[in-house]
């Protein structure tokens, strides 16, 4: 109950920041201790909302950030908005439907194609479906695409190959404001990096 209203009041708790902290205040001092060759983070679903601005601050601080969209036009339009912001930002756009295993197959194989550390992964891809519809695997849709197709880049590609590198999974278990689930990223950001 405290916690519920000192969440909804926007007051900070330990970690100095509470819910009406933004991104690039969480990560305003992780420049001091990013090791000097770029990271690399992997953002499913940053095409628009949180992954977005996840992007977005990633590059601003100095992260290499390969986007992984479903629709590569929006992301494009990131890609543009972040490099307008920070002109030497390096932004990578891979397609990905992950509500298809054929896709998040091939996704898997064009990013390892990169040769590319991975030392950030964010799996903040996510819908929710208001009908029953099913994938092209005939899974349901939310099922596949919130679980199955995250589950996939982790376990059956991507851990495989980068068994030694640290991979953090973020998922968003805020339901209600955008700004707190930035801060959930952000301070993973962090947690990891320190
Ligand atoms: N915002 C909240 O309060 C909240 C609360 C609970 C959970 N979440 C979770 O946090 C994540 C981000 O939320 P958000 O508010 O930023 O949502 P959003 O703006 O709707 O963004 C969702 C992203 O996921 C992508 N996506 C959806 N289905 C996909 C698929 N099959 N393959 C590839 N990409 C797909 C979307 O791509 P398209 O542009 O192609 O649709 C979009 O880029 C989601 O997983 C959401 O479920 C958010």
């Amino acid at each position: 109950m405290k916690a519920t209203l000192r969440y909804l009041a926007g007051m900070a708790g330990p970690s100095g920041f509470g819910s009406n902290s933004t991104a690039e205040q969480v990560t305003e001092d992780c420049s001091s201790f990013l090791p000097s060759a770029a990271l690399t983070a992997l953002i499913t679903g940053a095409s628009s909302g949180i992954g977005a601005e996840t992007a977005r601050v990633l590059a601003k601080r100095g992260v290499r950030v390969v986007i992984a969209a479903r629709d590569l036009k929006k992301a494009t339009e990131v890609k543009k908005n972040i490099q307008k912001e920070t002109p030497k930002a390096e932004v990578i756009l891979l397609e990905i439907d992950l509500g298809s295993f054929g896709s998040v197959q091939r996704f898997c194989s064009e990013f390892l194609a990169l040769e590319l550390p991975l030392n950030i992964l964010i799996n903040n891809a996510g819908m929710f479906s208001q009908n029953l519809e099913f994938s092209e695997d005939k899974i349901e849709m939310t099922f596949a695409t919130n679980y199955l197709g995250s589950f996939l880049i982790l376990d059956l590609f991507l851990i495989r190959v980068y068994i030694k590198i640290e991979i953090i999974v973020i998922y968003s278990l805020i339901n209600t404001h955008h700004r707190s689930a930035y801060i959930l990223w952000m301070l993973l950001l962090c947690y990891y990096i320190m």
